[in-house]
């Protein structure tokens, strides 16, 4: 039997999950994870650059990792592990660093976007985000890499790095391939259908949360801006009724024109609560799920034990033949 290829993704632990979030990640994770051999990271150590609370943090990461189970990541199919506990990740990043031109980083599209966002901590970490990405990706020989159409830049950058490494040392890394799923076509504010659903929205409305309750996503559904007209098609001019279509075939896996043929002579009302409906239908059990996995974390530790232990060995044999390569003494042991 042929091996399977290595998937790897991770997910920052840095607060509440959007519904974008959970389309461009989480649904394509667990469909994707049995035709890999996946591996999923809490990106930790992501995390920290830009300011937390370290109280925060820790209970973000325990919801992220409970989230990841809940929406079906199997931890005996799959390694689900925190980036922190695998000491390799910022080993090779070191090394990684010193392939790497500032130019590079420095021109990247989110480095630029959160260094003005949080003008007060422009951190060497947040300069450096992509390379901790790129050792991610490359510890594992990773092929396949599901990302968010936002991460495009750092994933060539990774594979820029394994090719540069490799060039100048010998064959080390394998070139790993981006996979934008499509669901991850963007889902937009319910408030201003023209720009991002994001969580960091200050109107709570305009997103839904994987932590909302069917009520409460209901309410935000039926308040959802809508257009002019009274036509529920997918078009240019119609931003809103868009958005809402492209939510509801996300979660219904429904083709776009089955949904328009569905929706034809009925009145935005209905509709809306069609597509809070559908979404209901998926996230509530989800959020319950997550609170009762959240409720043992005693389990998620263990899940996180294992899955360290796993990725280090995995990890390891990388790192090993890097430190190999430039030419570092191997370590004595025993
Ligand atoms: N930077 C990614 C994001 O914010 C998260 C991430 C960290 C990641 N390391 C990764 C994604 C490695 C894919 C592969 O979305």
């Amino acid at each position: 039997m042929e091996e399977k290829k290595v998937l790897f993704s991770a997910i920052q632990p840095s607060g509440i999950l959007t519904i974008g979030n959970y389309l461009g990640a989480l649904k394509n994770f667990r469909r994707l994870q049995s035709d890999y051999r996946s591996i999923f990271s809490l990106a930790d150590l992501h995390t920290l650059t830009v300011r937390q609370d370290p109280a925060v943090l820790k209970k973000n990461t325990y919801e992220l990792a409970a989230l990841y189970l809940a929406c079906g990541i199997n931890p005996e199919e799959s390694v689900l592990f925190a980036q922190s506990h695998v000491s390799a990740h910022a080993e090779l990043t070191w090394i990684l660093n010193t392939v790497c031109y500032p130019g590079e980083l420095s021109r990247m599209t989110q480095f630029k976007d959160k260094s003005a966002k949080h003008e007060d901590n422009i951190n060497m970490g947040l300069m450096d985000y992509p390379v901790l990405m790129a050792a991610d990706i490359l510890l594992y020989q990773t092929e396949l890499v599901p990302i968010g159409a936002d991460q495009k830049q750092h994933l060539e950058l990774a594979r820029d790095l394994a090719e540069r490494f490799n060039n100048r040392f010998g064959e080390t890394f394998k070139i790993p391939e981006g996979y934008i799923g499509k669901s991850a076509a963007r889902v937009m504010s319910l408030a201003e259908p023209e720009r991002k659903m994001s969580k960091s929205d200050a109107n709570l409305n305009a997103f839904i949360s994987m932590n909302d309750d069917t009520d409460t996503i209901m309410r935000k559904f039926k308040r959802a801006v809508t257009d002019s007209g009274d036509k529920i098609i997918a078009s240019a001019d119609k931003p809103g009724i868009t958005n809402l279509l492209t939510i509801y075939c996300a979660f219904t896996d429904k083709p776009l024109s089955e949904a328009e043929k569905e929706f034809d002579g009925k009145g935005y009302g209905e509709f809306k609560t069609a597509v809070g409906e559908a979404v209901a239908a998926v996230v509530d059990p989800i959020r319950c799920e997550k609170n009762r996995i959240l409720a043992d974390k005693e389990y998620i530790d263990g899940v996180l034990k294992d899955g360290a232990e796993r990725a280090e060995r995995l990890a390891y044999k990388t790192l090993a033949k890097v430190y190999k390569k430039v030419g570092l003494l191997p370590r004595r042991r025993g």
